[in-house]
Order: structure tokens, then C-alpha cells, then sequence
């Protein structure tokens, strides 16, 4: 069964000019592109985004990062889309991502990651909500 899943590529990756180099990543993969849109989003935006981490020592700086350029939103489908791009993306500090992975070959920092991708089902259906109308996902 397709599953769909949420994934952003931060501001880092597309001001480095890493936007095309990744979506070939995730093409390779077999994912298919169900909606996608380069925008800017405020720091309000990010703050309800990563509402979950709201505790976490790093939330101003990462809702800082988050609203500080462009970035790309994205909803991917393929079977077991969700675990399948978590293992492309690799581990959230690049330090510790395998070889071959995209945070590997693009980010730069724990936080200056890369790429975001939903880490479970209830997750991808908020995120999805989060930022993509329903009639923006209808199967073309
Ligand atoms: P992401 O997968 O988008 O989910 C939460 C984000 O918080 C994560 O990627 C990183 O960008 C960021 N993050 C997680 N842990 C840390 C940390 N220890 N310090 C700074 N940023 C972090």
C-alpha cells in the first residue's frame, strides 16, 4: 500500500544550491512527488510546525533557522514511504549519517540538516495537514 510522508528541504540545502541534487536523491529512491512548493515561511509558522519541540533547548534557534530563507515542502509517496526516506535521509546529526546518505552529502550541522521527513503516520497526517490544502493532494 503507497504511504505518504512530509518531507522539507531546509533553507541550508536550497541557499547551498543542493535542491536539485537531493530531489534526484529522492527520485532515484522511487518516491513519487504528489505536491511540492518552494516558499518562505515565518517564524510563527515554524513555531506551530515543530510545535512538538517547543521544550527543547533548541526550538528558537531551529524556528530561527527555519523562517531565515527559502525552503521546499513536499509530499512523497511510494510503499513504506516514511521509513524508507528516514534511511535515505540518514541520522539527524550528519556526524553520525551513513555513507551515502543525503544528510551526509548536504548537511552541515545537527541543526542545518537538510532535510526533514515525518518520523510516523500520525506525524505525516499533521505535517501534511500543516501545510498542503486537500485539493493540493489529489492523485494526478
Ligand atoms: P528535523 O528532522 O526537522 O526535526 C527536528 C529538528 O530539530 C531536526 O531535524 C534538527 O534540524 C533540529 N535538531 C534536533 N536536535 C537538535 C539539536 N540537538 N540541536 C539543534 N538542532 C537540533
Amino acid at each position: 500500500m503507497p504511504q505518504r510522508t512530509l518531507s522539507i528541504i531546509k533553507p541550508d540545502a536550497v541557499g547551498k544550491g543542493f535542491a536539485g541534487a537531493i530531489l534526484a536523491e529522492i527520485n532515484k529512491a522511487g518516491f513519487r512527488i504528489v505536491a511540492i512548493r518552494k516558499q518562505s515561511i515565518s517564524k510563527r509558522e515554524a513555531e506551530g510546525f515543530y510545535a512538538v519541540h517547543h521544550e527543547r533547548p533548541f526550538f528558537d534557534s531551529l524556528t530561527t533557522f527555519m523562517s531565515s530563507g527559502p525552503l521546499i515542502l513536499m509530499v512523497l509517496e511510494k510503499d513504506n514511504a516514511i521509513a524508507d526516506l528516514r534511511r535515505l535521509m540518514g541520522a539527524t546529526n550528519p556526524a553520525n549519517a551513513e555513507e551515502g546518505t543525503i544528510r551526509k552529502k548536504f548537511a552541515s550541522s545537527i541543526q542545518e540538516n537538510a532535510i526533514h521527513g515525518s518520523d510516523a503516520e500520525e506525524t505525516a497526517a499533521f505535517e501534511t495537514g500543516y501545510w498542503f490544502a486537500g485539493y493540493e493532494l489529489i492523485q494526478g
